[in-house]
This record gives structure tokens, sequence and C-alpha cells, in this order.
């Protein structure tokens, strides 16, 4: 039987005011208790679940997060078509080990009067940074917000987003965060596709291209194990490759040191390669870190 510290029904285990988890958290910890995070806009899927799993393995206790963050949409961005299944959400979440949901209302992470918002630094200005201005801003605030009202030991993100874990880890250091930020690798489905909340706005057609993402990352995985070394050639091979699919329109194309995100024309040591490509109005992100 795995360890489960809180003896609670499934009712009690979604949480939805603030005060309420950071009072139990702050017992939790103050009796020894490890607690990990996962923050998660919901829409459950396997590369949340697999953060789920390996906080359970790592800690006492273990959050999961649900709230659509509005400070991180921009205006013309998918905030209220954002797919929404708190009761599914639940289920998998408490399935794949999770001891409690906290599923804030907006309301409440903001209330009326609310004023600070943390003001990411350079990390934050390339890639999505700059396709979508403020996103960083709104997801390091709301993180933080979760990290304090969770009293997180540990916090664990995915490499799908890897401008933001990187985001995420400074800020951690910068502001002296006690919870240790943890990445971890992307989860795909068969084809490639890595798992989205959004892949559900793509129709078949879409469905079927999307698998470009990852192919042309792969092909640059392949072009530097052959050697190649210059960023123009690689990045000109996975545009042409990216253009193969009709349906497909290139939103940015990244290739930067893992460390700062800052672009490279040679490649050496660490390195992300990171795309956005639209199918219509559906925006999907990929990415490879790689050694070069
Ligand atoms: P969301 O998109 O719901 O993702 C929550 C976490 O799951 C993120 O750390 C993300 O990188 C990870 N994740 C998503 N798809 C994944 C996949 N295919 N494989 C592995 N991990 C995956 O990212 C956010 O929410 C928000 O910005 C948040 C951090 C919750 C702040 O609002």
């Amino acid at each position: 039987m795995r360890d489960k510290p809180l003896d609670l029904t499934k009712e009690q285990r979604v949480i939805k005011s603030p005060r309420q988890i950071q009072e139990l958290a702050f017992k939790l910890r103050s009796q020894g208790d490890s607690i990990g995070l996962v923050p998660t806009m919901g829409a459950l899927h396997e590369g949340h679940l697999s953060l789920v799993r390996a906080a359970r393995e790592e800690n006492k206790a273990v959050i999961v997060s649900v709230f659509v963050n509005p400070g991180q949409f921009g205006p013309h961005e998918d905030f209220n078509s954002y797919p929404r299944n708190l009761e599914q959400d639940t289920q998998l979440a408490l399935r794949a080990g999770a001891d409690l949901i906290f599923a804030p209302a907006a309301a409440d992470i903001y209330p009326d009067g609310y004023q600070n918002f943390v003001a990411p630094g350079p990390l934050a200005q390339g890639l999505c940074g700059a396709k979508r201005p403020g996103h960083f801003r709104g997801v390091c605030t709301v993180v933080l917000k979760l990290l304090q009202l969770t009293a997180a030991s540990r916090a664990y993100f995915g490499q799908k987003d890897a401008q933001q874990l990187r985001v995420i880890q400074q800020m951690a250091k910068d502001f002296d965060l006690e919870a240790q930020i943890k990445g971890l690798p992307i989860v795909r489905e068969a084809d490639g596709l890595a798992l989205s909340s959004r892949n559900i706005y793509l129709n078949e057609e879409e469905r079927q291209q999307s698998t470009i993402l990852f192919q042309s990352l792969r092909l640059a995985q392949d072009l530097i194990a052959a050697g190649q070394r210059e960023t123009n050639t690689i990045s000109r091979q996975i545009k042409q490759h990216i253009n193969q699919a009709p349906l497909a329109r290139l939103d940015y194309l990244e290739i930067v040191d893992w460390a700062d995100l800052q672009p490279l024309k040679q490649l050496t040591g660490q390195i992300l390669i990171a795309l956005a490509v639209y199918f219509g109005a559906t925006r999907l992100i990929d990415n490879i870190i790689l050694d070069a």
C-alpha cells in the first residue's frame, strides 16, 4: 500500500479555499511531512499524470493544483474555451497518487485589490515569451502563489514547456524559494505528438499533420548526430520539413543554449531546439534538449 498521510473522503480531497489548503499544508510540514506540488491547468492527461507519479514517489503528501490561470492568457488566447472538467481531473489525479486537489476560484487567487506580479527576467523574453507578452509574468505569479499556499517541498514541471521550466527554476533561485523545482521528460503519443490539453482542438486532418513537430525535431537530432553544428542549416531543414504539412504555420523556431536560452550560431553544449506551430487557431509547442 502506498503511504497516504491523510485519512479523507473523496469530497474532502478537493479543496477550493486558499486558506484551507495553506492551513493543511502548514500542519503537514510542521509534523515533518514533505509535500510535492504538481501545478496544472486541468484537462489532465498522461503528461500531467507522469508528474503526479513522480511526486508520489518522493513526497509524503502530493497536491495537484487545477487552476486555469487568467493571468497567463493573452486577450486573444483560449482562456474561455480552455477545457475544464474538475470531476474527471479529480478522479485521474487521485488514481495517479495525489492526496489533494487544490482547485481555487480566480476571485480567491486574485481578489479585488490584488496588486503584485512577478517580473521575470531575460529567460522569459525570447521563445514563447516573445510571442505571448505577459505570459511568464502570469505563470510566475501564480506558481509563486501556489508554492506559498501549498508549502511545497518539491514542485514538478514538464520539459514540454521547457522555457517555463527554466523561468521557474530561475525564479526559485532568485527568490530563495524553499521548493526544489523538478523537470520531467515529455510524454508523447505513439506517433510522437507531445500530449497537450490543447490537442483536442485539432480536427482529424490537423491531428495527422501535427506529427510534423516531433518529426522535424528528430530530423534536427539526426543532423546534429551526423556532425552538423550550423544553426542556420539545421533551421532551414526544420522549416522545409514543416512546410510539407499544408495546414501547419510556423510561429517560431529557436535553437538556443539550454542554460540561458540565448540563440546560438554554432552548436555546443546543452542546446534546446524549441518550436511553436499553428494549426488553424490551435498553437502547439514542442522541443528537444540535446548535447551537441
Ligand atoms: P499545464 O499546461 O496544465 O501543464 C501542467 C504541467 O504539465 C506543466 O509542467 C507541463 O509542462 C506539464 N506537461 C504538459 N504536457 C506534458 C507532456 N506531454 N509531458 C510532460 N509534461 C507535460 O503549464 C501549465 O499548465 C501552467 O503554465 C502552470 C504551470 C500550471 C501555471 O499556471
